[in-house]
Formats: C-alpha cells, sequence, structure tokens
C-alpha cells in the first residue's frame, strides 16, 4: 500500500485554489487530511463531518453510495480519522470549499465528548485539558507563540542577552504580603516574584539583558486580571534612565503588535477583535503624563484621588479611556513604591517610575530607574518590615561600580489579553493558575 502524504486544511485548500475550480467543480486529485471530527450532522442521504486540523476546518461531505458511509457513521465528535477526497468549490461552506470523500479511516473513536455549545466557565475550566482544542483557545494559543517570539526577536535585535534568574529565592519581594513559600528542606523558601534583583547583579556583565519566565504571586483578590503564576516579561538596563526605558517599553510592545497584526489576521477576527484600537496604538507616539497630571484629569473626569494614593482599577479605566493610545503614567509618590525605585532630585517625594497603562486590563508594565542609595533602601525595606539579611548579596551589586540603570516587567499575559481582547486573564494562558483553581 502505498503511504499517504497529508495536506493541512489550509494546504489543501491553496491547492484548490490554484485549480481555479469553476463553482461545484471537483479538483482533478484527491487529497488526504487528517485530524478530528469537530461537527457532524447526519441526514438521510448525506452526512457532513467538519475536519478540525491545526490549521482551520473543513467540511467533508459523505454521500450514501460511497465506501465511506460506513464508517462515518461510526466516526462521533472528536474522534480522530484520516480522510481521501476531492475538493469541490462551494460558496455556501464556511470556507469556499467542501470535500468530496472517497475513503475514510478510523484513528480513534471518541467516547461522548464532555463539551457541548454551551457550557459555564467552571465546566469549561474543569475540562481545560479538552477545551484547548477549541477554535477559540487554539487562535489565542497561536498568537501566545507569536508574541513570546516578538518579544525574544525584538530584544535580540537590539543585543540585549537571555539571562535567567532563580525561581527558588530567599525572602526577597516585590510586594511581601503575596510571597508563596516553600518549604525547601528544613529552611523556609520563597518562590520568585520578579527577577529583578538578580537581573540587577548581571548588568555588570551583560550591560543589557531580558527575560521571560514565570513569576508568581499569592493573589488573594479574584479579578479579572492577576493570575497567581504567570510569564514574566523584564527587562534590565545598565546607563538607561527612566526615558530611555519607556523609549524601550513602546518600542518592544510596537513591535509585538506589528507582528501580531501581520501573521494573525485570521485568529484575531475569530476572536472578534477589533483591530483599530491595535492600529492606532502602533501609528501614534504614547502620551506620557505624570501621577500629579493623572490626578488632575481625573479630578476634571470627577474624580477626587487624595495625593499619595496609589491609583485604583476604576481610575485607571477612567484614565485609559481618555487615550486612544497605552498611556504611560510616571513619578509616583515614593512612598508608596517598591524600595528600589529611587526618588526623583528635583522632587524627593516623587519616585523615577513608571506604569504604563492599556483599557481593559491596566497595569501592564511597571518599570523604573533603580535606586544606588543603599541607606536609603534599607530604611524602605526596614519600613516595609522585610528583613535586610536576604538583601546583602544585592547592597553589594551597589558597592562596586555602581552605574544609573532601569528596567521594567510586563505580564505576558496581560498583554496577550490585550491583543486578543479578552474579557479574562486565564484565556491567555493554557493551564490558568488563579486563587481558586490548580487544576488540572
Ligand atoms: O509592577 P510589578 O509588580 O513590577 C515588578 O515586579 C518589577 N520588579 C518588574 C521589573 O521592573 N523588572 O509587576 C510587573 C508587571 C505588572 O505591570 C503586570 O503586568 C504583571 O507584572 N503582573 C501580573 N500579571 C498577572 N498576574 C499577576 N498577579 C500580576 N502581577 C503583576
Ligand atoms: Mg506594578
Amino acid at each position: 500500500m502505498q503511504v499517504a502524504t497529508f495536506l493541512h486544511v489550509d494546504e489543501a485548500i491553496q491547492l484548490a485554489e490554484k485549480e481555479k475550480l469553476a463553482e461545484q467543480a471537483l479538483s482533478k486529485h484527491s487529497v488526504w487530511l487528517r485530524g478530528w471530527v469537530y461537527r457532524k450532522r447526519e441526514l438521510k442521504e448525506k452526512i457532513f463531518l467538519v475536519l478540525r486540523d491545526v490549521t482551520g476546518i473543513l467540511q467533508c461531505v459523505v454521500l450514501t453510495d460511497s465506501e465511506a458511509w460506513d464508517n462515518a457513521q461510526k466516526l462521533t465528535i472528536e474522534s480522530s480519522f484520516e480522510v481521501k477526497g476531492k475538493l469541490k468549490k462551494d460558496k455556501r461552506a464556511p470556507n469556499g470549499y467542501e470535500l468530496q470523500v472517497e475513503q475514510i479511516n478510523i484513528i480513534s473513536i471518541a467516547e461522548d465528548f464532555p463539551i457541548r455549545k454551551y457550557q459555564s466557565t467552571e465546566l469549561l475550566l474543569d475540562y481545560r485539558h479538552l477545551w484547548l482544542r477549541s477554535r477559540k483557545m487554539t487562535a489565542i494559543l497561536k498568537i501566545r507563540h507569536t508574541v513570546f517570539q516578538a518579544i525574544r526577536e525584538f530584544f535580540i535585535s537590539k543585543g540585549y542577552y537571555e539571562f535567567h534568574a532563580p525561581i527558588i529565592v530567599p525572602r526577597i519581594a516585590e510586594e511581601g504580603p503575596t510571597l508563596f513559600e516553600v518549604k525547601y528542606f528544613d529552611k523556609k523558601a520563597y518562590l520568585t516574584q520578579t527577577w529583578q534583583l538578580y537581573a540587577e547583579a548581571a548588568i555588570f556583565a551583560l550591560e543589557k539583558i531580558f527575560t521571560i519566565a514565570p513569576s508568581f504571586r499569592a493573589e488573594k483578590s479574584r479579578t479579572p486580571r492577576h493570575l497567581t503564576e504567570y510569564w514574566h516579561t523584564e527587562v534590565e538596563a545598565a546607563w538607561l534612565g527612566l526615558d530611555e526605558i519607556m523609549d524601550v517599553a513602546e518600542e518592544m510592545v510596537k513591535h509585538v503588535i506589528a507582528r501580531v497584526l501581520e501573521k494573525h489576521k485570521q485568529e484575531l477576527a475569530l476572536l472578534q477583535r477589533d483591530t483599530a484600537e491595535l492600529e492606532t496604538a502602533l501609528q501614534k507616539k504614547w502620551k506620557r503624563i505624570t501621577y500629579d497630571e493623572a490626578l488632575k484629569l481625573l479630578e476634571q473626569h470627577g474624580m477626587k484621588v487624595k495625593w499619595g494614593k496609589d491609583l485604583r482599577t476604576l481610575e485607571i479605566e477612567k484614565l485609559t479611556s481618555l487615550f486612544d493610545t497605552p498611556v504611560f503614567v510616571t513619578h509616583f509618590p515614593k512612598e508608596i513604591m517598591a524600595f528600589y525605585k529611587p526618588a526623583s532630585k528635583e522632587n524627593p517625594k516623587v519616585a523615577l517610575c513608571f506604569d504604563l497603562l492599556v483599557r481593559n486590563v491596566g497595569e501592564l508594565i511597571g518599570g523604573s530607574e533603580r535606586d544606588n542609595d543603599i541607606e536609603a533602601m534599607k530604611k524602605a525595606l526596614k519600613k516595609a518590615g522585610e528583613n535586610l539579611d536576604a538583601y546583602q548579596f544585592y547592597f553589594d551589586t551597589r558597592r562596586y561600580g555602581a552605574v544609573k540603570h532601569s528596567g521594567f516587567g510586563l505580564g505576558t499575559e496581560r498583554l496577550i489579553m490585550w491583543l486578543c481582547g479578552l474579557q479574562h486573564i486565564r484565556d491567555a494562558i493554557a493551564f490558568p493558575r488563579t486563587i481558586n483553581r490548580f487544576y488540572p
């Protein structure tokens, strides 16, 4: 028996397109495809099977007099099968073609598939391992792949080195209350919240570095934008100041937007993402406003925030609605910022830091210049109730040739959420971890 070469749905359609078939005409040669049963409809004289593979779906039609009839009858939703047939141009078919089936080989008959058309969010999360096959999740996972690739591509093209920090760390914190504790033999260790303190040690060797790695936050709040395990894109660069690191952030996110728009028209359409917002973000320069200016703007729109308070979700939503691109907010009050964000020389009440805010998601990036003043950092850490012992290595980095440096962290799932227009961050990752779920 001759071994069949299998085509994917997109390849089969491309091939048929080359033939320039007349309406209802059959392609000259038969092709083999393989995949899973996405939909099935049985009539008296016809069975419609929709085949699904990584590239898309194709309607396959089996007629009663076909050799394939018996096998077609046996196939259930999500069964795997191989199918041979001729493509036929058909205006009514979802992608303009259907397959007139000649032969079907059954690979595996699926049991009654537990996911039906309308299902609760909880059930879809319980069956996440099966729900990954949905066209929605497949589209998101493809975009996610491109996002990771585009981030790497961007940094490598700019001469950044990919650098890896440990995941198991002593008690060093971005936010103490959200540290995950792990048993480390007879000691306590923690899951990392950021690579930053290690990255700051490494810039003395590599100068410009980046990573995409898991970060962990024991977030007790149930919000559509918090995971307990997320992929953190982080950057650290020697010699750069606040404005320059914001330039890097803007250019990087724009590069990712461009790649996603270029490669994923089909997936964005499937997700019903209106891409106008992304196109505008790509074309325009993003505004940079200070925290003080943000408070003024909010006040003009009926929201009074007391100076010194962090911006809350509602306020961030209002602010982002006032701009048609992502917006940088800089110079937050020093008091409420992490210990490593330095005070501005001109106004010590504010820190040299920024957040990048986007619609529907809120904070996409947090970044800053880094303090070189060991005593100021010790004071801030003590105030936050941190034990200084774990930070001694970090202070060392300032003792041997300190230089100005800056960096930022971006929640990669938040970026994917924004690009795909998702309502909830959990759909930006295959197996989400949230306060009440770590199964499957
Ligand atoms: O603002 P954060 O806490 O900043 C840092 O960790 C810095 N050390 C980063 C750095 O300068 N290298 O976190 C950075 C970003 C946030 O802007 C947000 O997008 C994302 O990480 N993030 C989360 N994403 C999903 N789920 C969570 N629980 C997140 N917490 C933060
Ligand atoms: Mg932050």
